[in-house]
């Protein structure tokens, strides 16, 4: 049961992973309001413990690829998003983890709003203290995510969730 015409709903069924981007620029003014719009996420406290750093530059993204099995995908976007949570912005790290998850999907939901393709790749925090020596950050950013970004090279890739039946507990 879903609900096409309210825009938010659409948006969260129709976005989808993208892995592959044409090769073309995206605008800056787009990214910035794409970020703009995922700071605007619940934090505890109101405490807005992320923190982003904004990677178009080919050298940078390449030494961001080569610390992750998507390399070919971080490659390929025309902008890597890294999303940190600042350890001296955190009251309770449960809490802000989930903030910072809150954060990233309105920034996928506004990249898909924008007509941009982006992926949430968490793969690389396997890597996330060498990710913050390339970037050159101190230790009290920690990595949460990087959301690689670009015009989407396909569209009307498929997904699955399991049936709601399936994952409701109880109710009474
Ligand atoms: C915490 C987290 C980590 C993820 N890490 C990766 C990743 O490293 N590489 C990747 O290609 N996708 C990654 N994804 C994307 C998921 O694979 C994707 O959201 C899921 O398969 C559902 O597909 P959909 O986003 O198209 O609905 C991650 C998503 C989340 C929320």
């Amino acid at each position: 049961m879903k609900t096409p015409d309210s825009a938010v709903m659409k948006a969260i069924y129709e976005r989808r992973s993208v892995r592959n981007f044409a090769d073309a620029q995206v605008s800056r003014d787009l990214i910035m309001a794409a970020l703009e719009a995922a700071s605007w996420a619940p934090s505890g406290l109101n405490n807005q413990p992320w923190r982003f750093a904004i990677i178009w530059e080919r050298e940078s993204k390449e030494a961001l690829a080569a610390l992750t099995r998507y390399s070919a995908t971080f490659r390929s976007a025309a902008v890597l998003i890294v999303v940190f949570l600042d350890k001296e912005a955190s009251y309770d790290y449960t809490k802000d983890c989930q903030a910072v998850g809150a954060c990233l999907q309105n920034l996928l939901l506004s990249l898909h709003s924008l007509d941009l393709g982006a992926v949430w790749s968490g793969e690389i925090l396997k890597n996330r203290d060498r990710v913050r020596e390339v970037l050159k950050l101190p230790e009290r950013f920690e990595l949460m995510a990087v959301v690689a970004v670009g015009h989407p090279a396909h569209h009307n890739q498929k997904s699955h969730r399991q049936p709601i039946e399936e994952l409701i507990l109880l109710e009474k």
